[in-house]
């Protein structure tokens, strides 16, 4: 089964996180405080002094500056910042679907920023999953067929991609029934859902988010968080944007950006549901950021 296939292949990146022992679950601290054993979990990426300018005529906005950052493997990092910060303008250059002014982003050695536009989407379609605020599923398509068509870009095993997303939309909580609605037949948490399996299809090493419950009500968020949560604690690496404290909890990590540069770090840990002193430090934390 797929879905077991997974679950081993993450178990080690698993193993990893939780042999950090005590003080990693525990022992939360501000603003990019070195964590007993953060140095056992490997930087899959990297983003080295990354400046985004955009140029509208003679003016100019720098959005990104000298920005400095690195993912680990099984990370959950939660990227936080006022509107117009800069936060989908990082996520979009650290996973290629735009590409830096000046700096570096680094995937297992290779500079990704300098890839030829062909090369860049191949990186993209190989190491990288995506959700959005809106679930950009295709209405014309049913359930199945939309996310046939990211595995197929990937893969030309047909059967197994069918397999595949059948297994992780029935791991997401959806049922049978949903398999051969269209995307308008679906609650926006089902339709997020299935975006996230779209996402998960190739086996990114990297999900990234950006808002991905920004337009759901509270019951759908929770169950999206759900979806999220479970395959973090399989292994699934993490990128999400978020205004939201609920869903900043989940993360591991939350990176706190201002004005296009990284101002501060806090290691949250491992995620438990109720904890009400992670509630508390992330709430503290923000005010302290300035949220
Ligand atoms: N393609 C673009 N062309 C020109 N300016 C842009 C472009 N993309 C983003 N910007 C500007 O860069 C700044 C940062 O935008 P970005 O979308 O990264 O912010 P954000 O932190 O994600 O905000 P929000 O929380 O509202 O989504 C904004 O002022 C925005 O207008
Ligand atoms: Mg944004």
């Amino acid at each position: 089964m797929w879905w077991s296939y997974f679950y081993i292949k993450c178990k080690k990146q698993l193993r990893n996180r939780q042999g950090m022992g005590k003080d990693f679950c525990s022992d939360s601290r501000y603003t990019c405080m070195q964590m007993g054993g953060n140095d056992e979990m490997k930087t899959i990426l990297q983003a080295k002094d990354l400046c985004k300018t955009f140029s509208n005529g003679s003016v100019q906005q720098h959005v990104l500056r000298n920005l400095n950052l690195e993912i680990r493997e099984g990370d959950f990092a939660v990227v936080m910042g006022s509107s117009g910060s800069g936060k989908s303008t990082m996520l979009y250059s650290l996973s290629g679907i735009d590409r830096p002014t000046l700096g570096q982003v680094m995937y297992e050695g290779e500079d990704i920023s300098k890839y030829s536009n062909d090369k860049l989407a191949v990186f993209r379609r190989n190491h990288c999953g995506f959700v959005f605020q809106q679930n950009y599923l295709n209405d014309t398509m049913d359930v199945l067929d939309n996310i046939m068509v990211s595995g197929l870009l990937v893969s030309k095993n047909r059967k197994r991609i069918a397999e595949r997303a059948k297994e992780l939309l029935l791991a997401v909580g959806l049922t049978e029934e949903v398999f051969h609605k269209f995307p308008t037949q679906l609650s926006g948490g089902e339709a997020q859902r299935v975006a996230i399996v779209r996402g998960l299809i190739n086996e990114p090493q990297i999900l990234f988010a950006d808002e991905p419950t920004g337009a759901l009500n509270s019951r759908n968020t929770e169950n999206v968080l759900d979806v999220m949560t479970k395959f973090h604690e399989n292994g699934q690496t993490i990128v999400m944007v978020t205004h939201d404290m609920r869903s900043a909890r989940r993360g591991n990590r939350i990176l706190y950006l201002k004005d296009g540069i990284i101002t501060g770090e806090l290691d949250l840990g491992t995620y438990r549901s109720g904890d009400r002193k992670r509630h508390d430090m992330l709430r503290d934390f923000l005010q302290e950021m300035g949220w």
